[in-house]
């Protein structure tokens, strides 16, 4: 079994880019979560549609975000949504590819329609992706109806029939744990579409994930840069070109 290189989380692949918009005044914020999470998450929407091109959403806006959006179970942690907007700006990508939706499309939806790149997004959950597609506005994302399909020993999500570019990133937070493979599919299924491509991949610390990376370098030469200095853990991937 390969070794995986572990980094801390100061020293991520990621260079921390652009600097951040000024986040919500917190007077704000506070005065949005007693009116309720709805009203607050739209406060969040609002910020971000603000977003001017080569800035950051601030901390505050993603820790709120997080927070009000109402799906925390589920949803990437602060650390995460941090580390992949960076990367969204320092790659300056031209097509980013997301494996699941929620809270981390909001945010790369609001970057690429700020800074000029397109989001494809996979989604197998049909109710899940009709909810996310509600709140999203920006044209420049789209969120594909994907259901995961068998491929032997691992599922996917079945892109046949689905025109997708070359991706610069990837921000794989799916398909859900306890799918058949978990995500190791997207080395064989996406193959050159995501060569050279930085790969985030979230929820690093279980042990499927660790599985799945190990498999990676094993079977397809990734280059794994692991950060477990956040609560789930999050590894920086590349498959070679
Ligand atoms: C880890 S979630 C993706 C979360 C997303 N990156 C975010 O930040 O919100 C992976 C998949 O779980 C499913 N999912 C999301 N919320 C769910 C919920 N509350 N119950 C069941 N499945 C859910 C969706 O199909 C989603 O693509």
């Amino acid at each position: 079994m390969p070794t995986l290189k572990r980094r801390n989380a100061t020293a991520c692949a990621v260079t921390p880019g652009a600097p951040s918009s000024a986040g919500i005044g917190m007077r704000t914020l506070r005065a949005g979560a007693r009116r309720g999470g709805a009203l607050a998450f739209r406060l969040v929407l609002w910020r971000l549609r603000m977003l001017r091109p080569g800035r950051l959403p601030g901390r505050v806006t993603i820790w709120f975000a997080s927070r009000t959006w109402g799906n925390r179970g589920f949803s990437a942690d602060p650390h995460y949504i941090r580390t992949c907007n960076r990367a969204l700006l320092t790659t300056a990508p031209t097509n980013v590819l997301e494996c699941g939706s929620g809270l981390t499309t909001i945010f790369a939806a609001s970057l690429g329609e700020a800074n000029g790149f397109s989001v494809y997004a996979l989604e197998d959950h049909e109710p899940w992706r009709r909810r996310v597609q509600n709140v999203l506005s920006a044209a420049a994302v789209h969120l594909l109806p994907t259901p995961l399909t068998s491929f032997g020993d691992f599922e996917w999500y079945d892109i046949s029939g689905v025109e997708l570019p070359d991706f610069q990133v990837v921000i794989c937070d799916g398909p859900r744990g306890q799918t058949r493979g978990g995500r190791y599919g997207l080395a064989p299924v996406m193959g050159s579409k995501i060569s050279g491509a930085t790969i985030l991949l979230d929820d690093a610390r279980r042990q499927g994930e660790q599985a799945v990376l190990a498999r990676w370098a094993d079977e397809h030469a990734a280059v794994v840069d692991l950060d477990l200095d956040c609560k789930k853990g999050l590894a920086i991937v590349r498959f070679p070109t």
